[in-house]
């Protein structure tokens, strides 16, 4: 999550091959009249997407966080005010970010799996602010599969880069630790106050912080995003936010995370990072994976998916015992 400590940029936009005023011009729009999609949501509409997501995250209500309010001027989150996150290790070391979405699922990028298929080689972290202290909420979760979209690199690089991931045993739901809720596929963006969280780099150096960190990012219309990136670039699965203003965006080690909004009073994930040009950079908004694009698909799989199979020792050495006893009694004629 990168703050640009210095002043404009000088760097990649400086080649910028379209009229920089004009750009400027369009930066300084409020976000007010930043626009995505086509029409507004009627509050009706809100309610429907509650209840479909409902139907997949049974208890409880997934986008109702606990902790309310925002720290201002500041960057460090506080505990339980995005209890959806998630942090996706590989072998040990944070990589990415994610976010639940049900009971057993976490919702993050395909890029974050990438460089090795073998599921073992990832855990899955819930309930953490800190990277480095496990707190009272804090939950590790081993794999089970990651299910990645099949549009992944297909018609783009890093089109269709979202992630399905199961976890091995059920994610416990407590104040700090909740689903967040699906874009419906039908959802329009327009004049939102949306919040991207992770423990990627601070800074363009590349500095980190173990302190999970949250940016506020207005949304860039997608004709704007597809002006400063170029029209092949930017896809209709893939959505733009960023803060021109004070320069913030997501960075190395956000990917996966969620781009959130708060629809009347519940928070929905429209984003999930993605990539962009350098950080914090004025021209290049932070592009996600628009998430009201594979709703449908999401919830397909979550739907559709097994639940993993469950060790049960306790269960298993009694079913042992029950066979033994079976065997013995079977056997018993047979010696009489
Ligand atoms: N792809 C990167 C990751 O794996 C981060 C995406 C955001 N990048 C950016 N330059 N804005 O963490």
């Amino acid at each position: 999550m990168a703050t640009a400590l210095t002043g404009p940029r000088t760097g990649p936009g400086e080649s910028w091959p379209t009229t920089p005023s004009l750009l400027l011009l369009l930066f300084l729009l409020p976000p007010t009249q930043v626009e995505a999609t086509a029409h507004r949501h009627p509050a009706s509409e809100e309610v429907a997407f509650s209840r479909d997501v409902g139907r997949t995250s049974p208890s409880p209500a997934c986008g109702q966080r606990h902790v309310q309010g925002k720290i201002l001027g500041g960057v460090d989150a506080l505990e339980g005010k995005w209890p959806w996150q998630a942090s996706v290790h590989f072998v040990g070391f944070h990589i990415c970010g994610g976010s639940i979405i049900d009971e057993y699922w976490i919702l993050s990028a395909a890029h974050c799996f990438d460089r090795n298929r073998n599921t073992e080689a990832f855990d899955m972290y819930v309930g953490l602010v800190d990277l480095n202290v496990a707190g009272n909420h804090t939950q590790w979760f081993e794999v089970n599969r990651v299910i990645i979209h099949p549009t992944y690199e297909l018609y783009h690089p890093v089109g269709g880069d979202i992630a399905l991931v199961q976890v091995k045993t059920r994610i416990v739901f407590s104040d700090s630790v909740l689903p967040i809720c699906i874009a419906p596929p039908d959802l329009t963006l327009w004049n939102l106050s949306c919040w991207a969280t992770g423990w990627g780099s601070i800074s363009r150096k590349g500095d980190t912080s173990n302190k999970l960190q949250e940016v506020q990012l207005p949304l860039v219309p997608f004709h704007l995003c597809r002006l400063l990136y170029g029209q092949t670039d930017i896809l209709p699965d893939m959505l733009c936010a960023g803060n021109f203003k004070d320069m913030k965006s997501a960075c190395e080690g956000d990917s996966g995370g969620p781009l959130v909004c708060e629809f009347d009073r519940t928070w929905v994930q429209i984003g999930v990072v993605s990539w962009g040009q350098g950080c914090a950079y004025p021209m290049y908004p932070t592009v996600f994976a628009r998430v009201s694009f594979f709703s449908k698909w999401i919830h397909h799989h979550i739907e559709n998916t097994p639940l993993p199979l469950q060790p049960l020792p306790a269960l298993s050495s009694t079913l042992g015992a029950i066979i033994s006893v079976l065997m013995t009694s079977l056997a018993a004629p047979s010696m009489l």
